[in-house]
């Protein structure tokens, strides 16, 4: 399932990015980016704009169909856990589904991204999936071990947690969507480097 075909993810989506508002020419990181369908907002967003795209996915296939998807991305078959740190910085990361995924620390991630590779006025938009496509059925809500109903307190907790930890580091942040919760981060007062090293 492209989950840009639902019209609701896809302008949320178009908003956030339009929010963070990289710049012509810039560098976006799209992480756990599987195939690539969430790059392909990117020109619907930014119709005159093009940006110098890096992918990572821990799925060597998923790496590959992303390549074939977007020929002109340089795409890693990596572990969000160890990117190199001599990735560089971005002026847009993206982590959509990601942060919730088996290993993942979602803390020490934003740490990580936060310090090396954000560029002092670049921007993160997070995604957390309050839905699943199950045989092509939308399934609403997030499904917990041992609840009989779906419960939305991993996400709201995530959320929040996300959100306190980069408003303490000078961003602002949005949080958007329906079925993808969307946590939008830009810098509150223009970032400078040092608010980046904390
Ligand atoms: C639920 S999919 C989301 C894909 C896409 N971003 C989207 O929103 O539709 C999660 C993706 O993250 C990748 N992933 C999970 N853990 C990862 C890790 N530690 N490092 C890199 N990629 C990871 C998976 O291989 C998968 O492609």
């Amino acid at each position: 399932m492209n989950k840009l075909e639902d019209p609701i993810f896809l302008a949320t989506f178009v908003e956030a990015l339009r929010r963070v508002n990289p710049p012509p020419g810039g560098r976006v990181l799209a992480l756990g980016v599987n195939a690539g369908h969430e790059l392909d907002a990117l020109p619907l967003a930014f119709p005159d704009r093009t940006f110098e795209v890096v992918g990572v996915d821990l799925d060597p296939a998923a790496a590959q169909a992303a390549r074939e998807r977007w020929p002109r991305a340089t795409i890693f078959a990596a572990d969000v856990n160890a990117l190199p740190p001599d990735l560089g910085r971005f002026d847009l990361i993206l982590a959509l589904s990601l942060l919730q995924s088996p290993g993942v620390r979602q803390d020490v991630l934003l740490a990580t991204l936060r310090r090396q590779h954000l560029t002092p006025g670049g921007g993160l938009i997070l995604g957390y999936p309050n839905a699943r496509y199950r045989d092509g059925t939308l399934s609403y809500g997030a499904r917990m071990r041992n609840y009989a109903r779906p419960d939305l307190s991993l996400l709201a907790a995530d959320v929040t947690n996300a959100r306190r930890g980069l408003q303490k580091h000078g961003f602002k942040v949005f949080v958007t969507g329906k079925y993808e919760v969307l946590l939008t981060a830009i810098p509150a007062h223009g970032a400078t480097p040092t608010d980046l090293e904390l």
